[in-house]
């Protein structure tokens, strides 16, 4: 599995200030922010890690890497706007200052996944946490064996990356498949959720890693579908989310049964969640 990288050893519960370098709205309510730090460079982050953004006066909230772990030079975040805090964020101006600290957490097993056939599962915003593992997969892809994307929204407004997603499917090193739950009438796609892209697949269970990122009703039923195409509970990895304030293992805030989503996870393999995930109230 990815090690992963850990936050700076200065203190780990200060936010450092960072400016926003350039902001792109991505659907109506989820926007992709650069962020710069106003001193030294920003630290290396593996794949599947997340940072605390602080909209300054409002609040903190844990918000996943979407870039390159190429690029040493920024974040990247994709953040939908729910609550104070990410509607702070979504809403934050070019040069303006938000404070930030990470990165923290386990990582998309993407070393580990080398030689396998490897499936990318996102619902959602989840496709923003898995985009640096398709980066980094991507740009080494002669060491896995076959690729495939699938994403799954509610409806073609609301698909995040389309240029990007249209680059990846144009490769011939990796399928993507794209369904939404409602159709318009600009869709010529799949319509159907995600988990039904799993049959349309071909790929050798016995020797496939899949990695999936979503709300926990989609991460329950591809999980589901996996398994019962014959892929080992060990060789499925989900990204977890719960509330947090420290991410730093201390708070207790975001325990999810015998686990810290934000030290133990937010990657955590499926055999060692299931019998948890299917327990709402957890
Ligand atoms: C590890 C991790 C990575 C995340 N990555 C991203 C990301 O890349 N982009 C992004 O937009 N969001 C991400 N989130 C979710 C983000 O942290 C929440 O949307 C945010 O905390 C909401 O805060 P708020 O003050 O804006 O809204 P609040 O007023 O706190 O909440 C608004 C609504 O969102 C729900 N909510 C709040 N926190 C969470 C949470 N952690 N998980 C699920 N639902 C929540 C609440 O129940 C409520 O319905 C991530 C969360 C975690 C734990
Ligand atoms: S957020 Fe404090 S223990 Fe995880």
């Amino acid at each position: 599995m990815s090690a992963a990288i850990a936050p700076s050893p200065a203190d780990p519960m200060l936010p450092a200030p960072w400016r926003v370098r350039a902001v792109r709205r991505e659907t109506a309510d989820v926007a992709t922010l650069d962020l710069v730090p106003l001193e030294g460079d920003a630290p290396r982050f593996a794949p599947g890690q997340f940072n605390m953004l602080y909209a300054f006066g409002i609040g903190e909230v844990p918000v996943s890497v979407s870039g390159d772990p190429a690029d040493p030079t920024r974040f990247v975040h994709t953040v939908r706007a729910v609550g104070a805090v990410s509607t702070a964020i979504v809403a934050a101006a070019p040069g303006s200052v938000l404070g930030l600290r990470g990165p923290f957490g386990s990582a998309w097993p993407v070393d580990a996944a080398e030689g396998h056939d490897l499936l990318i599962v996102a619902g959602g915003l989840g496709l923003a946490p898995l985009r640096p593992a398709i980066y980094q997969v991507l740009a080494g892809s002669e060491r896995f064996g076959r690729i495939a994307v699938l994403y799954g929204g509610r409806g073609p407004a609301e698909l995040l990356f389309r240029d990007e997603l249209a680059a990846w499917g144009a490769r011939a090193d990796v399928t993507v498949a794209v369904t939404v739950d409602h159709s318009d009438p600009s869709w010529h796609g799949h319509v159907g959720v995600v988990p039904a892209l799993i049959k349309k697949m071909d790929f050798d269970p016995s020797n496939t890693m899949a990695l999936l990122c979503g709300p926990e009703v989609m991460l329950r039923f591809t999980a589901t579908a996996l398994r019962g195409a014959g892929v080992a509970a060990d060789h499925i990895f989900l990204s977890m989310e719960r509330n947090m304030k420290c991410a730093i293992g201390l708070c207790g805030h975001c325990q999810f049964g015998a686990d810290f989503v934000c030290k133990d996870g937010p990657v955590l393999p499926y055999d060692r969640i299931a019998a948890r995930l299917a327990v709402r109230e957890i």
